[in-house]
């Protein structure tokens, strides 16, 4: 199954139900919806898509998008005007802009879909939050913990829907397996260890060997398996890592172990350099999950009981739509309905944790970010 990595990748209004709040005030005044309540109506025909970025991954996630049902692409922002016409004629949006300001100032657009890399996310979702727009932001949501956390304070101030794109959490292999975890059918989880790795191209100019672009295999791959093991076990008490770093001082390949009041123990790997496993074992006192590559969409899930009579193995498997990605989109859909600010399945104080999480893993490691120095 092809897996989205790096590599890859002033209009009619028709009225709808989904209205932003008036823009252009950096804080809100007392009147706006308090924390958490929703500044916009719940959707109730087509959620209307905006592409903020017509790069690798915005391509694939249309792609998905064509797939779910109800979602529109409305319209494409670029920086470049013939870049969004481009782009907005292949996945029939209705209008296309060539700056991120006309995107947002369209009010036929219900939910941005930010797709810059990195260093650029927060600009943009914070403009976004700003127009009253629902936010899907692309992983990982912030650079470090404190630009994850404005655009968290924002949003909620805002009363505005934000979520981080971590489609893992979203998909059907995960969810089976949170639901199995959490029916005790493992036991009590003792160990998690979940890798990602692929093997992308060394060009200096890739975002992800350009430290501008943000380049960090933590930040780009490492996120994956660190919210996993974060996903399952929550706060470590501890954290200690390793990376393989470039002469650009990218980290190119890092490994993790957590440790956790629990007792559990858990181990990260990541790699831009080499195509490994990518996947994952959770283990507790009762039983194993093993899950199948790739650990954010896994096709299976393999069941082994260690305790009891030792029956024979479980096999689960589980539908995937498109690449995987439709199913975030399936989920900001059903929360943007129930009138919702955050997804339940992706928590952002659990977006947060994983920030902070690797900005210990970035110092654990010895990786120091361009706005770090
Ligand atoms: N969910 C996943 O599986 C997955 C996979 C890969 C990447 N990602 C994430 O998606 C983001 C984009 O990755 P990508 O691989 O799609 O990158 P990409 O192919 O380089 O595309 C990024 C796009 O952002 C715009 N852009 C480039 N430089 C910019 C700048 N300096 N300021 C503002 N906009 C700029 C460009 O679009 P315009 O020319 O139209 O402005 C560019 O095409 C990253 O945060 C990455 O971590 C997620």
């Amino acid at each position: 199954m092809p897996v989205p990595m790096p590599t890859s990748a002033d209009p009619p209004s028709t009225g709808r139900a989904i209205q932003g709040p008036p823009t252009g005030a950096a804080d809100p005044p007392a009147s706006e919806p308090a924390a958490h309540e929703p500044a916009h109506a719940p959707a109730t025909g087509p959620v209307r898509w905006g592409i903020l970025a017509t790069g690798g991954i915005a391509e694939t996630f249309c792609r998905d998008l064509a797939l779910v049902p109800g979602a529109e692409i409305a319209a494409v922002g670029s920086r470049s005007t013939a870049r969004a016409a481009e782009f907005g004629a292949r996945h029939g949006a209705a209008r296309t802009y060539g700056s991120h300001a006309g995107l947002l100032s369209d009010p036929d657009v219900d939910v941005v879909y930010v797709a810059t890399p990195h260093p650029f996310h927060m600009e943009a979702v914070l403009a976004a939050i700003e127009a009253g727009k629902a936010v899907l932001c692309e992983k990982p949501l912030g650079m470090r913990a404190s630009e994850s956390e404005a655009m968290v304070a924002a949003a909620r101030r805002r009363g505005t829907f934000l979520m981080e794109a971590m489609w893992m959490r979203c998909t059907p292999g995960v969810r089976r397996l949170r639901s199995l975890v959490d029916e005790g059918r493992v036991g009590q989880v003792r160990s998690v260890q979940a890798d990602l790795g692929d093997q992308l191209s060394t060009d200096p100019a890739a975002r992800w060997q350009n430290p501008d672009l943000g380049a960090s295999t933590l930040l780009d791959v490492g996120v994956y398996p660190l919210t996993f093991v974060t996903m399952l076990l929550g706060e470590p008490k501890a954290l200690v890592g390793q990376a393989v770093l470039s002469g650009r001082g990218v980290d190119n390949a890092a490994g993790l172990v957590l440790t956790y009041d629990s007792g559990a123990i858990a181990t990260v790997t990541c790699s831009q350099h080499a195509r490994t496993g990518s996947t994952a074992t959770v283990s507790g006192d009762r039983g194993r999950i093993e899950v199948a590559a790739p650990i954010m969409a896994p096709p299976s899930l393999r069941l082994v009981a260690t305790a009891g009579d030792d029956p024979d193995p479980e096999l689960f498997t589980d539908p995937i739509i498109g690449v995987g990605m439709a199913h975030e989109a399936i989920e900001v859909h059903r929360c943007l309905q129930a009138g919702l600010t955050e997804s339940p399945l992706v928590p952002l104080d659990e977006t947060v944790l994983v920030a902070r999480l690797l900005d210990q893993a970035r110092q654990a490691c010895g990786v120091v970010l361009p706005g770090d120095r």
